[in-house]
């Protein structure tokens, strides 16, 4: 069928005010959060809900019409934007959050509920979502279920998936799964939800969550700690995971990043001398954390400097050195972002050797590096270099892979890193994978040029 009657027959299903076409209109949709990837649509569709993705889906199947599942395009992988001419397929209107159940501690979401929405109704009904993330304002729960969302808090609550009772879903074939009953134990066969979650809309669509919800935080203190060298903060980190019960976060960041967040923000530095590398924690919990947080710092070595915080604006004002850590690199042009996870034993001697892994294929590249330092987690943006240039991403993929570490520790592998999947992945993972596309998505229409590598 052609292009634009198949889309006109969308209309009739969503109503021609959720069928946008107007290029002005669906610009917004096609340029992904850093402007790296840029894609092309006929139109960006609005489903209200879970019949009308179902319905939409179905037809798309049988037109073998593909399409790119969107939430808050806040992805940082590519895995959102139509970089192939697929329809975009918006779930920002599925906005139905549940009651929350005081007896399960569980709510169920739907896929367009931002985090920060679920986050303040959690906190209103005196519970709290332990997933948290600076694009909370924008990021959906469906799309963080789709990439399995890591976040500031892994170390204490775990990733999104750790956070996921129940899933519901329209697979590539229209037809709905939905599993929301929140039993904890549930031991019925395979996990749908656990398989969904962490896949970048290749499945299918996520159309709602239930999810669990954690004890809220009454008491909190966050300190920025200082230290001459990148081992020094490295341990110090993986140190207070051990010896103080209550952390909740633990985030490393350097000194040229610090200086680039000041610059861009106009922010004044923390300390009056600036050092090699840095640490942000926060410790939460029912009592006063601050003891047992000024014991653990007591204990470490190499601690140049310290500021602690206890009001709310303080320790906003301290997390404000790491969150605007994004959106500084983002002043400097298109960031190649690689977000990868290192074993812990070497995360600190890759974090000195990265920027020399750059510079031997980008010499006149600017290596920026930040991350979940307790989740082994380190963030590798690189400006200076063109979108389409793959030589950077290869060489510190392939570095990362060497050492023992993953090439996606939590953004996913959307379009940007799935050539280089195999660095991860046997060949009989990737036909498994294979094997679950073609059994839940046959016509191969959901988000067919992300994730997987092509054959
Ligand atoms: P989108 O960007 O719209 O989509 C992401 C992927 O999920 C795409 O492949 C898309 O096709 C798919 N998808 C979206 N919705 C659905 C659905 N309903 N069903 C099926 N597939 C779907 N990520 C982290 O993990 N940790 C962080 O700390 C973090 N911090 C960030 C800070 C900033 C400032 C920014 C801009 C991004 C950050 N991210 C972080 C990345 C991003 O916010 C997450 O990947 C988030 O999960 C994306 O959610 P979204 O709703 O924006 O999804
Ligand atoms: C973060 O930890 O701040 C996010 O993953 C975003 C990013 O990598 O830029
Ligand atoms: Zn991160």
């Amino acid at each position: 069928m052609h292009a634009s009657r198949f889309v006109r027959g969308l209309a009739d299903v969503l109503g021609a005010e959720h069928v946008l076409t107007d290029p002005d209109l669906v610009a917004s949709y096609t340029r992904d959060w850093t402007g790296r990837y840029l894609g092309t649509t006929a139109a960006v569709l609005r489903p209200a809900d879970t019949a009308e993705v179902a319905a939409v889906l179905s037809l798309c199947a049988d037109e073998g019409q593909p399409v790119t599942p969107q939430g808050g395009n806040t992805g940082l992988v590519g895995g959102s934007v139509p970089l192939r001419g697929e329809l975009v397929l918006s779930l920002r209107r599925l906005r139905a959050l549940g009651e929350i159940d005081a007896a399960a501690g569980q709510v169920t979401a739907g896929a367009g509920v931002t985090v920060g929405d679920l986050q303040a109704s959690a906190r209103a009904a005196g519970w709290a979502y332990g997933v948290d993330l600076a694009s909370r304002d924008s990021a959906t729960v469906g799309g963080t279920v789709a990439t399995n969302a890591g976040g500031l808090r892994v170390l204490r609550y775990g990733d999104t998936r750790a956070q996921l009772r129940g899933i519901e879903a329209v697979l590539g074939t229209g037809s709905v799964i939905s599993h929301l009953g929140g039993l904890v134990k549930d031991n019925t066969g395979y996990d749908l939800a656990g398989l969904l979650c962490g896949s970048e809309g290749t499945l299918g669509v996520v159309t709602a969550a239930r999810l669990a919800l954690v004890a809220p935080a009454a008491e909190r203190v966050v300190a920025l700690l200082a230290f001459a060298t990148t081992p020094a903060a490295v341990s110090a980190g993986q140190l207070l995971r051990r010896e103080v019960a209550s952390l909740s976060a633990a985030e490393l960041f350097f000194d040229a990043g610090l200086a680039l967040v000041c610059r861009a923000t106009g922010s004044a530095p923390p300390f009056a001398a600036a050092h090699r590398a840095y640490l942000l924690v926060e410790a939460s919990g029912a009592e006063d954390p601050s003891a047992g947080l000024a014991a653990g710092i007591a204990a470490l070595d190499g601690v140049a400097d310290v500021a602690v915080a206890v009001e709310p604006r303080a320790m906003a004002g301290l997390w404000h050195y790491r969150d605007a850590h994004t959106e500084a690199i983002q002043t400097l042009g298109q960031p190649h972002k690689l977000d990868v996870t290192l074993p812990a034993s070497l995360l600190a001697a890759f974090c000195e050797e990265a920027p020399a892994v750059v510079a031997g294929v980008a010499p006149h590249a600017a290596t920026w590096l930040f991350g979940h330092v307790a989740d082994g987690n380190v963030h590798v943006n690189v400006t200076g270099i063109g979108p389409d240039d793959p030589a950077v991403d290869e060489a510190v993929l392939t570095r990362v892979a060497e050492l023992g570490g993953s090439i996606s520790a939590e953004h996913g592998i959307g379009a940007q890193k799935r050539s280089w999947l195999a660095l991860n992945r046997s060949p009989a993972e990737l036909e498994a994978f294979r094997a679950l596309k073609r059994a839940l998505d046959p016509a191969g229409i959901c988000n067919p040029g992300v994730l997987l590598p092509a054959p």
